[in-house]
């Protein structure tokens, strides 16, 4: 039984059950459940966000992340609010009613120049803006929330606090746990009224399915409003990417050791970062916070061209990320190999996306499509 009554939260060893379960007819039964939670809850609607990716520069040497300052190779840019602005109206223009602004953890980007941008998009435009900008100071947080600013996505990655701490070193002079300085600035951008997005990679090497499964709990205990999943993808200019061994996208090799072909997996192993788990998560996730806005992810779609992004929306997600950076960043945004080499117009990205959207019996969005409550995702 999955779909359970308000209140019946599926237990740990339910959830681990299903991150281990192999079985295809089995899987039906989660892709559906999945599915029909999706529908009572979020609907048939599917968002369409518009990324713009601001600037590609980072202060961080996070293992994982082709931005790390330590990447030599990649050529630094950062969009001037013109810019910015100018997009945010093709956001507008294409009739989607968010704009995100990401970037990488960039000191340059600073408090008063984000808050004039939000301030400027959010009087000329009206979207609803998400920033995605990495670990900024509570007093910058506040500032850009009063600015206007609705939704701020900052991803936990894993809910190992080891693994976090050696996949995402400290700054010099940083002293608190990395871990729990995340936890930290998640809870005070809830106390500031963002709506709060966090989520994780699936596969990082050193990650275990138990470890997966409290980062479901977790994706609960935060009760968050939207929550990203995506597959680890190796970058070799990262300390992650170069250590990887099998550059096929195949598993990295089990975090416990070898595991012979013939035994079923255990909560111990080295989770995939393939196509099949990054989507039981996200099914999962649908399950654990029915409410919470869920994106079918482009790292998904980058792993499997032809079938990632429809099976996330039918396994979960009702959210997608169309990008609108400009084509002379968008190849520079390089978090992961295979990223931003669309070179797709704006309006003919869009074209596909509704295509796609109503082939599968949905429609898009209309409207802000912020977190529509109805029973809390921490009472569940
Ligand atoms: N593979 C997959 N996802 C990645 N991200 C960064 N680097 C990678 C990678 N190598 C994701 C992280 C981060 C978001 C901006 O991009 O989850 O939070």
């Amino acid at each position: 039984m999955i779909v359970k009554a308000p209140g019946q939260a599926l237990t740990r060893s339910e959830i681990l059950r299903w991150l281990l379960e192999t079985d295809a007819d089995r899987l039906e039964e989660l892709w559906g459940a999945a599915d029909e939670v999706r529908r009572a809850t979020v609907g048939d609607e599917v968002h369409l966000r518009g990324l713009i990716e601001i600037s590609n520069h980072c202060r961080r040497r996070c293992g994982y992340c082709g931005l790390q300052a330590g990447n030599s190779r990649l050529t630094r840019y950062r969009m001037s609010a013109e810019e910015v602005l100018a997009y945010a109206r093709l956001a507008r223009n294409l009739g989607y009613g968010t704009v995100v602004l990401q970037s990488g953890e960039d000191p340059g980007l600073t408090e008063r120049w984000v808050t004039n941008l939000v301030r400027h998009i959010k009087e000329e435009t009206g979207l609803a803006v998400t920033l995605s900008l990495g670990e900024r100071n509570p007093q910058e947080l506040a500032a850009w929330r009063e600015a206007g600013a609705d939704r701020y996505l900052l991803k936990f990655e894993t809910s190992d606090p080891e693994l976090f701490r050696h996949i995402h070193p400290p700054l010099p002079g940083e002293n608190s746990d990395p871990f729990q300085k995340r936890l930290g600035l998640l809870g005070t951008l809830g106390d500031l009224g963002y709506e709060v997005g966090s989520g994780i990679m699936v596969g990082i090497p050193g990650q275990t399915f138990l470890s997966v499964a409290r980062d479901l709990e977790l994706f609960r205990e935060l009760d968050l409003d939207m929550i990203g999943i995506g597959p680890f993808i190796p970058h070799p200019q990262t300390e992650l990417g170069a250590n990887w061994a099998n550059p096929s996208g195949t598993p990295a090799p089990p975090a416990s050791g070898p595991r012979a072909a013939n035994r079923p997996l255990s909560a111990s192993d080295q989770v995939p970062n393939d196509e099949l788990t990054t989507c039981k998560v996200v099914a999962l996730a649908r399950l654990v916070c029915p409410e919470a806005n869920i994106p079918s992810t482009t790292a998904l779609a980058t792993i499997d061209p032809a079938g990632g992004r429809a099976h996330g929306l039918q396994r979960g997600a009702n959210v997608v990320m169309p990008d609108l950076t400009p084509l002379q960043y968008r190849a520079l945004y390089e978090i992961y190999p295979g990223k931003g080499l669309s070179t797709a117009s704006p309006e003919a990205e869009q074209a596909r996306l509704l295509a796609l959207i109503a082939s599968m019996g949905r429609r898009p969005g209309l409207g802000a499509g912020e977190r529509i409550r109805r029973v809390s995702c921490a009472a569940g």
